[in-house]
C-alpha cells in the first residue's frame, strides 16, 4: 500500500515535470489532442449506432431496397474516413511533442553532464552513463507517446461506448454487464503484481549468462588447454535449461491469467447477448439495440485486453524517466557555483602565486601538502619530479578541476573568486593527452576560440606549432577531416595541433602538462623556442612539466615536486650538479 503510494506520487511528479519541459505551444497542443480523442472515441460509437439503425431498417421493411440502405453506407464510410483523418492528426500532434522532449532532454542532461562534477564520471564509467542516457531517453519518449497513444484513447473509448450502452439498454441490464471492467482489471493488476519479481529475475539471469559467456571466452586459451570445453558446454546447458525452465513457468502463469481475463469477457458477452436477445423478444429494446449493445460491449473488451500490455510498459517507461530526471538533475561542479567573493580579471601579465596550498582526491590522504610558490609575470616555470608527485594535480587546482585549499592567485586575483569563463580568457592547458573532435584539422586549431581568427593568425599558427609541412602534404589541407579524438593522427601530431590552438588563443598564464612529449628531440626544440618567443613578446607565464628534463633547459626556474611537496627549486644547472631528487632523475636513477 505505502509503496503504491509512493509509486503515484513518483508517477505525478514525473508528469508535472516532464510537463514542464513543454513549450507554451505543444501544450496549447494536448488541448487539441485532447479534443480529437474526444471527437474521436465518440465517431467510433456511430458504426455501431448505425449498424443498429440498419437492421431495425431491414427488418421493418416489408421488400427490401438495397438503395435505402445505401445512405447509412455512406454515412459509416465518412465518419470512419473522418475518425482516421484526425486520428492521424493526433497521431502527429504526440509524435510532434514527443521529438521535441527528446531533443529537450537530450540538450538537458548533456547540459547537466558537461557541468558535473569530474567526481561523478570517477564513479560512473562512461560506457554505463551513455547506455543509460539512450535507455532513458528512450523511456522518457515511450511514456509520452503510451499515454496519448494508448492509454488515454483507451480511457475515451470506453467512456463513449459506456455511455452508448447505457443509451441503447435499460440501466438494469447495462449497469451489472460493466463489471467486466472492474473484474478485469482486478485480474491485470494480480498478473502485474505477481509477475514483477519473475521479470526482474529473468532480466538478471539473462544478464548473468552474458556475463558468463564474456567469462568463458576471456578464459579460451586455458580451456583449450585443459580439453575443459565440453564440461563447460555442459556447465552452460545447466544454466541455459534454468532460464528456459525460469522463462517457461512465466509463460504457463501468463496463459493461466489470460485464460481467466477470456473467461471473464466470454462470460459476460454471452450474458450481454442473452440478456439483449431476451429483452428484445420481449420487445423491451428492438434488434438493432441488441447489435448496437453488442457492438460497444465489444469495443469495451478490447482496451481491457490491452491493459496488461499498457501498464507494464507504463510501469518500465516510468522507472526509465525518473532515471532520465536523476541525470538531469545532477548537481553543478564546485566550480560553476557563482563565487561568494567576485574577482576581477587582470589586466596585463599575469602572475602566479600560492600559498599554502592543499589538495586531495581522497581526505586523509593530501597529494598536494601546503605548496608555496610566487611567480612574477613573464617566469617561465619548470616543473619536475617523480611519476605520481602531484605534477597534474597542481595543474587540476590550477585550472580549478577540482577543490582545493589554501590560495592560488592569478595576476593578483583571487582563483576561487573567478567564474569558469574568467579562468578560460586567463589560462589555456596543453594536456598530455590532447582532446580532438571529430572536425576538421581548422576546426581543431580554433576549437573553444570565443572569435573568428584571420586566415593570417591560423597560418601563423599552424607554421609556429610545426604543423605547416604536415598539412601541406594533406590533399584538403587545414580541411582535412580528423577521425573522432584524432585516431588518424601520431601522437606527436595531436600534440602539434594542440599547442597551435594555444598559439591562436594566447592566453596570460599558459600549462604545459607534457605537452611535447611525443615530439622528436627536433620539433620540440623549435615549438620550445616558439613558446619561449610568446614568453619574451607578451609575458605570458608559463608552466612547463616535462618527463623529459631537457625539455626544461631554458626555464627561469625549475621546482622540483616530491610526495606532494616541492623539495627543490632553481635553474637547471644547478640543480642537475646539486646532490638530489633532480639530479638522481637526471642520470636515470629515479623514474
Ligand atoms: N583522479 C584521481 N583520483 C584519486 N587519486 C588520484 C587521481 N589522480 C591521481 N591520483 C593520485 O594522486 C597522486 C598524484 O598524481 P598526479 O598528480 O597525477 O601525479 P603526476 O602527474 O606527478 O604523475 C598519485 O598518487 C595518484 O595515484
Ligand atoms: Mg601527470
Amino acid at each position: 500500500m505505502q509503496n503504491t503510494k509512493q509509486g503515484t506520487r513518483g508517477l505525478k511528479q514525473i508528469l508535472h515535470r516532464l510537463y514542464l519541459l513543454l513549450d507554451r505551444r505543444q501544450k496549447a497542443n494536448f488541448v487539441l489532442i485532447l479534443c480529437i480523442m474526444a471527437v474521436s472515441a465518440g465517431l467510433s460509437q456511430l458504426t455501431p449506432k448505425a449498424m443498429g439503425w440498419l437492421t431495425d431498417d431491414i427488418l421493418a421493411q416489408e421488400r427490401l431496397e438495397f438503395r435505402a440502405v445505401l445512405p447509412v453506407l455512406l454515412f459509416v464510410l465518412a465518419v470512419n474516413v473522418v475518425n482516421e483523418l484526425i486520428k492521424i492528426g493526433r497521431r502527429l500532434l504526440v509524435e510532434d511533442t514527443a521529438t521535441k522532449t527528446e531533443k529537450k532532454a537530450r540538450g538537458l542532461v548533456l547540459a547537466s553532464l558537461l557541468k558535473a562534477p569530474l567526481s561523478y564520471f570517477k564513479e560512473n564509467m562512461t560506457g554505463n552513463i551513455h547506455g543509460r542516457l539512450n535507455r532513458c531517453l528512450e523511456g522518457t519518449v515511450k511514456l509520452e507517446k503510451l499515454i496519448f497513444m494508448d492509454f488515454a484513447p483507451a480511457i475515451f473509448n470506453s467512456a463513449a461506448a459506456i455511455l452508448v450502452i447505457f443509451t441503447t439498454l435499460p440501466v438494469s441490464l447495462a449497469a451489472p454487464m460493466l463489471l467486466v471492467i472492474p473484474i478485469g482489471t482486478a485480474i491485470v493488476l494480480r498478473q502485474i503484481a505477481t509477475q514483477k519479481g519473475i521479470r526482474v529475475s529473468l532480466l538478471e539471469t539473462k544478464a548473468g549468462m552474458d556475463g558468463a559467456i564474456v567469462e568463458l571466452l576471456n578464459g579460451i586459451a586455458v580451456i583449450r588447454i585443459t580439453d575443459a570445453a565440453a564440461q563447460e558446454e555442459e556447465r552452460f546447458d545447466g544454466r541455459s535449461e534454468l532460464l528456459r525452465s525460469k522463462e517457461m513457468h512465466h509463460h504457463v502463469q501468463m496463459a493461466g491469467y489470460d485464460s481467466l481475463k477470456f473467461v471473464n469477457q466470454a462470460v459476460f458477452t454471452v450474458l450481454m447477448i442473452g440478456m439483449s436477445v431476451y429483452l428484445a423478444t420481449k420487445g423491451v429494446i428492438s434488434a438493432g439495440d441488441v447489435l448496437t449493445a453488442y457492438l460497444c460491449f465489444s469495443q469495451l473488451l478490447k482496451p481491457l485486453e490491452e491493459l496488461h500490455r499498457i501498464l507494464d510498459e507504463l510501469a518500465e517507461s516510468v522507472l526509465l524517466a525518473e532515471d532520465f530526471f536523476r541525470l538531469a538533475d545532477i548537481p553543478n561542479d564546485f566550480s560553476y557555483q557563482p563565487p561568494l567573493l567576485k574577482a576581477s580579471v587582470p589586466e596585463g601579465p599575469a602572475g602566479i602565486s600560492l600559498k599554502d596550498l592543499w589538495f586531495s582526491y581522497e581526505p586523509e590522504h593530501p597529494v598536494l601538502r601546503g605548496l608555496e610558490l610566487d611567480l612574477p609575470p613573464g617566469t617561465f616555470l619548470g616543473v619536475a619530479g617523480p611519476s605520481g608527485c602531484g605534477k597534474s594535480s597542481l595543474i587540476k587546482a590550477l585550472c580549478r578541476l577540482e577543490p582545493y585549499e589554501g590560495r592560488i592567485e592569478i595576476g593578483g586575483a583571487d582563483l576561487a573568486g573567478l567564474t569558469r569563463q574568467q579562468i578560460a580568457r586567463l589560462v589555456a592547458l596543453v594536456p598530455q593527452e590532447p582532446f580532438l573532435i571529430a572536425g576538421s584539422i581548422y576546426e581543431n586549431i580554433c576549437y573553444g576560440l570565443d572569435r573568428l581568427p584571420t586566415p593570417q593568425e591560423v597560418e601563423q599558427a599552424v607554421q609556429k606549432a610545426c604543423l605547416a609541412e604536415f598539412v601541406e602534404s594533406l590533399p584538403e589541407k587545414l580541411d582535412t577531416p580528423l577521425a573522432e579524438g584524432g585516431g588518424n593522427l601520431s601522437g606527436g601530431q595531436k600534440q602539434r595541433i594542440a599547442i597551435a590552438r594555444v598559439f591562436l588563443r594566447q592566453p596570460r598564464v599558459l600549462i604545459l602538462d607534457e605537452a611535447t612529449s611525443a615530439l622528436d628531440n627536433t620539433t620540440e626544440r623549435r615549438i620550445q623556442a616558439e613558446i619561449e618567443q610568446l614568453l619574451k613578446e607578451q609575458q605570458m607565464t608559463i608552466l612547463s612539466i616535462a618527463h623529459r628534463l631537457t625539455t626544461l633547459r631554458n626555464c627561469d626556474q625549475i621546482i622540483v615536486m616530491d610526495q606532494g611537496q616541492i623539495v627543490q627549486s632553481g635553474r637547471f644547472q644547478e640543480l642537475v650538479e646539486t646532490e638530489g631528487v633532480f639530479r638522481s632523475m637526471y642520470y636515470g636513477r629515479l623514474k
